[in-house]
C-alpha cells in the first residue's frame, strides 16, 4: 500500500512538473470558464498547438468537462490540435489575392520549403503552410503572413528571397 502511495506521489509530481507552464497560465487567468479562451491562446503560443493531453489536463485543472475544453478548442479556427512548424506561412487566397496571383506564390512556397503533396507541415517541423481567406490587407494583394509579419505584393521570386533569408537565419544552406 505504502509502495503504491509512493508511486502515485511520484506520478503526481511528474505531472505537476510536466504541466508547470500550463499551471502558471491557468493561475494567471483564474479558473472560471470565461478565461478558457485566453488560457488556450496562451498555451498555444507556448506549444504552437494544443496537444490533446494538455487539453485533458486543462479540463481537469479547471474542473471543466473535457467536452467543454475540446469543444472550444475545435470551434475556433485560431486553435490547432495538430503540431505546427516554427514558421507558419499563411497565403491569402481571398478574391483580391487570388486574382493577383496567389496560386503561383503558393506553389513557390511549397516547393521552396519542400512540402510533399497533401502535407501542410515539413518533416523537420520548421514550416507549416496554410491557405487562408482574406487577411484584411487586400490593397497589398497578394498577401502572405509569416508568423506575425505581413508581406504584401508577393511574387514567387519575392517569397523565395524571404524564405531564403529565414533559412539563412536558421543557419541552413540554400
Ligand atoms: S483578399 Fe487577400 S488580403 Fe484580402
Amino acid at each position: 500500500m505504502a509502495e503504491l502511495d509512493v508511486k502515485n506521489e511520484a506520478r503526481n509530481s511528474l505531472t505537476t512538473r510536466r504541466f508547470a507552464r500550463v499551471n502558471e497560465i491557468i493561475e494567471a487567468h483564474g479558473k472560471s470558464q470565461s478565461a478558457l479562451i485566453h488560457i488556450l491562446q496562451e498555451v498555444q503560443e507556448e506549444y504552437r498547438y494544443l496537444p490533446e493531453e494538455i487539453l485533458t489536463y486543462i479540463a481537469m485543472a479547471m474542473e471543466l468537462s473535457p467536452a467543454t475544453v475540446f469543444g472550444v478548442a475545435t470551434f475556433y479556427a485560431q486553435f490547432s490540435l495538430e503540431p505546427k512548424g516554427k514558421y507558419v506561412i499563411k497565403i491569402c487566397d481571398g478574391t483580391a489575392c487570388h486574382v493577383r496571383g496567389s496560386n503561383p506564390v503558393n506553389e513557390a512556397i511549397r516547393e521552396r520549403v519542400g512540402l510533399a503533396e497533401g502535407k501542410n507541415t515539413t518533416d523537420d517541423m520548421r514550416f507549416t503552410v496554410e491557405t487562408v481567406s482574406c487577411l484584411g490587407a487586400c490593397g497589398l494583394a497578394p498577401v502572405v503572413m509569416i508568423n506575425d509579419k505581413v508581406y504584401g505584393q508577393m511574387t514567387p521570386e519575392a517569397i523565395n528571397i524571404i524564405i531564403d533569408q529565414i533559412l539563412e537565419e536558421e543557419g541552413e544552406e540554400k
